[in-house]
C-alpha cells in the first residue's frame, strides 16, 4: 500500500487575500486581517491553505502580475508578517502553500524595464517575424510584426480579449515595429523559458519562499511557459477536434521546467509540494503533469466545469480518476475558484428558461459567461451548491474551497462598471462581465458597512444587501446554515477513513448503477478499519426512492433525506 502523504487528502482551502480581511480598514484585505482568521481556519477544518499572490504589483490582474517575487505588496503587510502567518498556520496544525506566476512578469518588473530601455534596431531590412533577444530582451518574447513591423506578428489571441503582442515605442516614442508576447493582459510580458537565466532565477524564488517554511506552491499557467518553435499561427479551431493545438498552451518543452522544479523541492525535508494550474485536454496529456518526477497533483478543472447533469458528472469523475491513474497520482476535486463564477449562480437555473437554455450560456472560463443579466433561481442554485459540496467530499483525493464558498456566497452582479478591476472586463469593453463577482470581500458579521471584512465600512468591492443575512456569525448560530454543514463534512471526512483516502489495493470507489440515471450513487469502500460509505447525489427534478438502509451520515439539508426518499438537488451519506 501506498504511504500516505498529507497532500493527497486534504482540504485546502483558497485565501483571496484582497478579499479575505481587512485589518487597517482600507478596504483591501491584508495579512494581518488573515492572521486574525486562522483560528475559523482551523474551526473549520481545512489542512492547509493557499494564499493567492501577495507579491508587489500594479495589480493590473489582482497580483497576477509580479513585479517582485521576493518580496509582499505593501498594501498587503510586510514580509516579517508573511513569515509570521505562515509560523502561526503550522501552528494551528496546518499547511500553506502560496501562489507563484512563471509564465509572465509585470510590465512593472525590473528585467522589462530594462527591456523597454534597451535600444531596438528598426529599418525596413528586418524580416517579419525576426527575433530580438539582445540584452534585456532574452528574457521575453519580442518579434518583429508584419507589414515592415505595422501588424501583429501572427494571430494568436489574449486570453483576456485582443491580440497577444503589443507594440513597443522606440526612443523617441514611435511605434517601433516590435512587439512583445502577453498571453494575457498587456500588462503581463511573456517570459522566454528557453533562456537559462530564467529558469535559474526562478529556481531562486522557489528556495527564497521554501527556506521561509511554505510547504508548496500553486503554480499559476502551469500549461503555458513554452511556446511552439517559430511562433506559428493558431490553426483554426475546428469544434469538436481535440487533437487541434493552440502554439502557445500545453508544449513538450515545458515539462523540462517541472523536472527542475520537483528536484528542488525534493532537495526539502519534509519534501515540498506543487499543484498545477493546468486547463488541459484531454485529461491523458493532463495527467502527464503529474508525472513521477514532475508536479505533485493539479487542479481537477473538468470537475469544476461539469453542468448540473449526472450522467456528465459520473463520466467527468471516472475519467479523471481513470486518468490520473495512468501516472499513479491522486485525483483532485474543486468547484471554485477566483477565476469562475460562484457554484451557487453556475447551478443557479434561469427563471423563465429550461436547464437546457441555462447550461447552454454557461462557458465557465475566466468570465466569459453570457447572460449574466438574466435572473437566476439563488434558492435552487444554493441547494445543488450544498448537494454537489458533499459529493466533492466524498471522492477520494484532495479537495479545494474557495474562501465564501462556505458560506454559500453567490456570484456577486451588482458591480458598478467603474469599480470593476478584472483586464477581462476592461480590454473587452465590458462585453465580459469579468470574475470580479466572484472576489467580492467576505461578510464576517453583522458589524458595520462592510460587514465585518473592517470595521470602517469600506470595501473594494461592494457587498450586496442579501449577505447581510449570510454573514460568518449569523451562519455560525444557525445549525441548519452552509457554514455549520460545512464544518460538519470537513470534520466527519476527516474521522471517516472511507472519505477521501486514497488506497492502492481497493477501488477508491464503486458506482451502483441501480439508481435512475438522474442520480449519483457511490460508495467508498472501508479503509484503515473504518467503515464503507455511500454517497447519493439526486440532480434530478423529482425525489427518488432509495434502496438502501444505510443509516443517515450526513445530509444536504434538513429536509433532504427521510424514509428513504432523497429530494431533487440534495445528497446524502450514508453508511453501506
Ligand atoms: C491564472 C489565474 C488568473 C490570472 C491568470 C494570469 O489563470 O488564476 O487569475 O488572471 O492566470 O496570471
Ligand atoms: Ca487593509
Amino acid at each position: 500500500m501506498r504511504t500516505k502523504e498529507w497532500w493527497q487528502e486534504a482540504i485546502v482551502y483558497q485565501v483571496y487575500p484582497r478579499s479575505f480581511a481587512d485589518a487597517n480598514g482600507d478596504g483591501i484585505g491584508d495579512i494581518t486581517g488573515i492572521r486574525s482568521r486562522v483560528p475559523y481556519l482551523q474551526e473549520l477544518g481545512v489542512d492547509a491553505i493557499w494564499l493567492s499572490p501577495h507579491y508587489p504589483s500594479p495589480m493590473l490582474d489582482a497580483g497576477y502580475d509580479v513585479s517582485d517575487y521576493r518580496s509582499v505588496w505593501e498594501t498587503f503587510g510586510t514580509l516579517e508578517e508573511i513569515e509570521a502567518l505562515i509560523h502561526e498556520v503550522h501552528d494551528a496544525g496546518m499547511r500553506m502553500f502560496i501562489d507563484i506566476v512563471p509564465n509572465h512578469t509585470s510590465w512593472d518588473h525590473e528585467w522589462f524595464k530594462e527591456a523597454l530601455a534597451y535600444p531596438l534596431e528598426n529599418n525596413a531590412d528586418i524580416p517579419s517575424g525576426a527575433r530580438f533577444a539582445d540584452g534585456p530582451w532574452a528574457r521575453y518574447h519580442l518579434l518583429r510584426g508584419r507589414d515592415g513591423g505595422a501588424s501583429v506578428p501572427n494571430n494568436w489571441e489574449s486570453v483576456f480579449g485582443g491580440p497577444t503582442w503589443h507594440q513597443v515605442n522606440d526612443a523617441d516614442g514611435n511605434p517601433s515595429g516590435w512587439w512583445y508576447l502577453h498571453i494575457f493582459d498587456k500588462s503581463q510580458p511573456d517570459l522566454d523559458w528557453d533562456n537559462n537565466e530564467v529558469r535559474a532565477e526562478f529556481r531562486g524564488h522557489l528556495r527564497f519562499w521554501f527556506d521561509r517554511g511554505i510547504d508548496g506552491f500553486r503554480i499559476d499557467v502551469a500549461h503555458g511557459l513554452a511556446k511552439a518553435a517559430g511562433y506559428p499561427d493558431c490553426p483554426e479551431l475546428v469544434e469538436g477536434d481535440a487533437t487541434a493545438k493552440n502554439p502557445y498552451w500545453d508544449q513538450d518543452g515545458l515539462h523540462d521546467v517541472w523536472r527542475e522544479w520537483r528536484a528542488v523541492a525534493d532537495e526539502y525535508d519534509p519534501p515540498r509540494v506543487f499543484v498545477a494550474e493546468a486547463w488541459v485536454q484531454p485529461a491523458e496529456r493532463n495527467a502527464r503533469y503529474l508525472r513521477k518526477d514532475e508536479l505533485h497533483t493539479g487542479f481537477n478543472f473538468p470537475y469544476l466545469r461539469a453542468p448540473w447533469n449526472a450522467p456528465r458528472m459520473r463520466e467527468i469523475i471516472d475519467f479523471t480518476l481513470a486518468a490520473n491513474a495512468i501516472e499513479n497520482a491522486p485525483t483532485t476535486w474543486v468547484l471554485e475558484n477566483h477565476d469562475v463564477w460562484r457554484s451557487v449562480t453556475r447551478y443557479a437555473p434561469i427563471i423563465g428558461r429550461t436547464e437546457a437554455e441555462t447550461k447552454a450560456n454557461m462557458n465557465l472560463e475566466l468570465g466569459r459567461e453570457v447572460n449574466w443579466e438574466a435572473d437566476r433561481d439563488l434558492e435552487v442554485g444554493a441547494a445543488r451548491a450544498r448537494a454537489n459540496f458533499l459529493s466533492m467530499l466524498a471522492l477520494p483525493g484532495t479537495a479545494y474551497v474557495y474562501q465564501g464558498q462556505e458560506l454559500g456566497l453567490n456570484e456577486v452582479f451588482e458591480i458598478p462598471a467603474e469599480m470593476r478591476q478584472d483586464p477581462a472586463f476592461i480590454t473587452t469593453n465590458g462585453e465580459r462581465v469579468g470574475r470580479d463577482g466572484c472576489r467580492v470581500p467576505l461578510p464576517w458579521s453583522g458589524e458595520g458597512d462592510a460587514l465585518g471584512f473592517n470595521d470602517t465600512g469600506a470595501a473594494w468591492l461592494p457587498q450586496p444587501d442579501s449577505w447581510k443575512k449570510l454573514h460568518a456569525d449569523a451562519q455560525s448560530a444557525d445549525a441548519n446554515s452552509m457554514l455549520n454543514l460545512a464544518r460538519t463534512a470537513l470534520k466527519l471526512r476527516k474521522e471517516l477513513s472511507a472519505l477521501g483516502g486514497i488506497t492502492d489495493d481497493v477501488e477508491p470507489l464503486v458506482w451502483d448503477n441501480d439508481v435512475p440515471a438522474d442520480v449519483l450513487s457511490f460508495v467508498r469502500p472501508a479503509r484503515l478499519g473504518g467503515h464503507a460509505i455511500r454517497c447519493v447525489l439526486n440532480v434530478g427534478t423529482h425525489a427518488v426512492t432509495l434502496p438502501y438502509d444505510g443509516s443517515v451520515i450526513l445530509k444536504s439539508d434538513e429536509s433532504a433525506y427521510s424514509d428513504g426518499l432523497l429530494n431533487p438537488n440534495a445528497s446524502v451519506w450514508l453508511t453501506a
